[in-house]
């Protein structure tokens, strides 16, 4: 039998539970960025691109809920690293309507401060519009590509760097992104993770993705009760491999729908490339 007494500590120990679990999904996980730093080795990366960095920023949603200020902080982060490219994969605002484009212009202003050695290129996501937001992020320095790629070179040696329209909101085409490439080591931009189902039977090597904030709520023991994929919390966040092609899931640093983060850490991820086969050597030694 609970006694009154036992019934109101009870009932007073769940608010302040609830009170602390709202102030904290609400006000401090979306500001508490973590940075994660992954090693990806390729199949014949070629010498010059060996210990090659690339940072990921993703998902920003620039809105009243996610300030300019912690834009900006993110950007002197991602500067911090000195990487050698940035990589950026889409919904650089929450509502990409005329109305909310308000939004655009500031976001595309503090992107235009990152740093990064041999350029900063982008995809568009489900939250862009492909003309204003590739116009406002091209006319800022920043190579927007959509069904394109581009071949990076060091000196007489190369690696492509490719970008496909969104899988929801625009017209994806990997047939048009690679074409004319060879077999040299292909990274791929994609916005939405479930593109992989596509993109496995390519010769691509790694892809970055974004799209699923990593559910922007997960629950202990039980994940992400809600993701935007039709393989549910499969490629919720993360590394994952598809046949040969590797595939890392970014959580983004903004948000969408509820304003909130719970157990979904808002992420800026510093990758380092390394050759497979020198890899695997040393790893034998
Ligand atoms: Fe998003």
């Amino acid at each position: 039998m609970i006694s009154r007494r036992m019934f109101i500590q009870s009932v007073f120990g769940a608010g302040i539970g609830v009170l602390f679990t709202g102030t904290y999904s609400r006000f401090l996980e979306p500001r508490w960025v973590e940075l994660n730093y992954i090693t990806i080795n390729i199949n014949e990366l070629p010498h010059r691109f060996e210990g090659m960095t690339i940072a990921q920023l993703s998902d920003i949603h620039h809105c009243q809920y996610v300030p300019r200020e912690f834009v900006r902080r993110c950007v002197r982060k991602v500067n911090a690293l000195s990487p050698d490219i940035v990589v950026l994969t889409g919904d650089y605002v929450y509502d990409p309507s005329y109305r909310a484009s308000i939004f655009l212009l500031p976001v595309a202003d503090e992107l235009a401060e990152l740093k990064a050695k041999e350029g900063v290129f982008a995809v568009l996501g489900n939250h862009d519009n492909k003309d204003r937001t590739s116009g406002a992020l091209s006319e800022r320095g920043i190579r927007v590509l959509i069904n394109e790629h581009i071949a990076l070179y060091r000196k007489n040696e190369y690696v492509f760097i490719a970008g496909v329209d969104d899988l929801w909101r625009g017209k994806m085409d990997l047939a048009r992104t690679l074409k004319g490439t060879d077999d040299k080591p292909k990274i791929l931009l994609v916005h939405n993770p479930d593109a992989i189902e596509m993109i496995k039977a390519t010769d691509v090597d790694f892809v970055m993705a974004g799209h699923t904030h990593g559910g922007q709520v997960s629950l202990p023991l039980y994940g992400p009760p809600v993701i935007y994929s039709k393989f549910g919390a499969r490629y919720a966040a993360g590394l994952f491999r598809e046949g040969r092609t590797m595939m890392y899931v970014n959580k983004g640093i903004g948000i969408s729908g509820f304003p909130v983060r719970f157990c979904a850490r808002p992420e800026i991820t510093l990758f380092t490339l390394r050759n497979k086969r020198i890899e695997e050597v040393v790893g034998q030694i």
